[in-house]
C-alpha cells in the first residue's frame, strides 16, 4: 500500500469514528484543512521536478477525492441516523383509537326544567312560552298589582328604555305570572265560544317555565333566574286540587314518596287566599327542615276578569316556583351562582340526558 493509500484508509477510519457532525468536521480538518495532510502533500509538490509534479499531483488528487467521498458518505450516514432517531422518538402509533369528543352534558337547570315539563305533562298540563321583555299590563296591572306596589320599584325591576303603546315602560319580566294572563287571554275567545254554544268552560291547565329578572344578587339570588308558573282553571277546581297536584309533583321531582308539604298563609295581589308552599324531606341531608319552594293561591276574581273570563263561572289556582331552587335542592348545590359561573368542573358532573 502506498503512503497515499494508507492516508485514505486512515481518513476513512477516522471519519467512521466520528459520531457527531462536529467530530466529523474536526476529522476533516486533519486531512483537508489548511494544515491538513493532503494540503501538506500539495504544498510539497512545489519542490518536485515538472514531470514528477504532474504524476504525483494526479495521485494526490485521486487520494483527495477518495477522502472527500468517504467524508460525504459519513456525513450522509450521520444525517440519516439523526433523522431515524428523530422519527423513532416521535413515533406515532396509528393503531391507537382516536381521541373522542365528549358528548357534553345538560345544565342542571335545564335538567330540572325538563323534569318539571315531563312530570306536569304526565298530569295533563300543557307548556306555554312567552316574552321575557314584558309590558306593564301583563307583568303588573293585569295581575292586580296596585300602582304603588313595591314590586314595581326601580330597586326590584329592570326597566327597559322603551314604552309600549299606552306609554308604559317595558321591563324584564319579574316573574312568570304574566303568562297566566297571556295564555288565558289567547284562549279566552275559544272558551267563550264553547260556553256560548252550550258547552262547559274547557279547563285551562298549563305550566310556563322561563327566565325571569330582578335586581338582586347574592348566594341565593341571581339577577336572572328561572321560574315555572302553573295555572289550573275550570268550573270546579279547588285548593284541594292544588295540594294534590303540587304534592304529587314534588314527590315525583325529588323521587321521595314520603315527602311532606304544608301551606303557609301569605299574600300575593293576584291570588286570594294566598299561600306559600313548604316541603319537608323525611331523609337525606335536609331531613326535617321545612323548605319554601313556591307561592300559590286561588286566582283573584280581578285577574280572572282580566283574562277575559267570568269569575262567577271560572275558578282555579296558580302557583309560581323557582326552578333554580328546585335544582339546588335536587342536586345538593348550596350556592346559586355555581349555576351561572360556567365552570366546567361543576357542569361536567351532570348527566347528558334527563335525570
Ligand atoms: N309571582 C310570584 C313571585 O314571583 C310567585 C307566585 C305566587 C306565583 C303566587 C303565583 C302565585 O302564581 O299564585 O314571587
Amino acid at each position: 500500500m502506498t503512503e497515499l493509500d494508507a492516508l485514505v484508509t486512515a481518513a476513512a477510519q477516522r471519519f467512521a469514528q466520528a459520531h457527531t457532525p462536529a467530530d466529523l468536521e474536526n476529522a476533516k480538518a486533519v486531512y483537508l484543512g489548511k494544515t491538513g495532510e493532503i494540503t501538506q502533500q500539495m504544498k510539497a509538490l512545489a519542490t518536485l521536478a515538472p514531470d514528477e509534479k504532474k504524476s504525483r499531483g494526479a495521485l494526490i488528487n485521486t487520494a483527495k477525492q477518495a477522502i472527500e467521498a468517504a467524508l460525504n458518505d459519513r456525513r450522509q450516514a450521520l444525517a440519516d441516523a439523526a433523522l431515524n432517531a428523530q422519527l423513532a422518538a416521535q413515533a406515532l402509533d396509528v393503531t391507537l383509537p382516536g381521541r373522542q369528543r365528549g358528548a357534553g352534558s345538560l345544565h342542571p337547570v335545564a335538567l330540572a326544567w325538563e323534569r318539571i315539563e315531563s312530570i306536569f305533562g304526565s298530569m295533563g298540563f300543557e307548556v306555554a312560552d312567552g316574552p321575557e321583555v314584558e309590558n306593564d299590563w301583563f307583568n303588573f296591572t293585569a295581575l292586580n298589582n296596585p300602582p304603588n306596589h313595591p314590586a314595581r320599584s326601580m330597586q326590584d325591576t329592570f326597566y327597559v328604555d322603551l314604552n309600549d303603546t299606552q306609554g308604559q315602560p317595558y321591563c324584564l319580566r319579574t316573574h312568570t305570572s304574566p303568562m297566566q294572563i297571556r295564555h288565558a287571554t289567547a284562549h279566552a275567545k275559544r272558551y267563550a265560544a264553547e260556553v256560548a254554544a252550550g258547552g262547559t268552560m274547557p279547563e285551562v291547565r298549563v305550566i310556563a317555565p322561563g327566565r325571569t329578572y330582578r335586581v338582586d344578587s347574592d348566594a341565593t339570588h341571581s339577577p336572572m333566574f328561572h321560574q315555572v308558573e302553573g295555572l289550573w282553571l275550570g268550573d270546579n277546581v279547588s285548593f284541594k286540587d292544588l295540594k294534590v297536584t303540587f304534592l304529587n309533583f314534588c314527590r315525583a321531582f325529588f323521587e321521595a314518596d314520603d315527602l311532606r308539604m304544608r301551606f303557609r298563609p301569605s299574600y300575593f295581589p293576584f291570588t286570594e287566599p294566598s299561600a306559600e308552599i313548604d316541603i319537608q324531606f323525611q331523609s337525606g341531608p335536609l331531613k326535617g327542615r321545612w323548605l319554601e319552594v313556591a307561592g300559590s293561591g286561588q286566582v283573584h276574581p280581578t285577574v280572572v276578569r282580566n283574562m277575559g273570563l267570568d269569575p262567577e263561572r271560572t275558578i282555579g289556582f296558580a302557583f309560581g316556583c323557582g326552578i333554580d331552587r328546585l335544582a339546588m335542592l335536587r342536586y345538593g348545590v348550596s350556592d346559586l351562582r355555581l349555576f351561572f359561573d360556567n365552570d366546567l368542573r361543576f357542569l361536567s358532573q351532570f348527566p347528558a340526558t334527563g335525570s
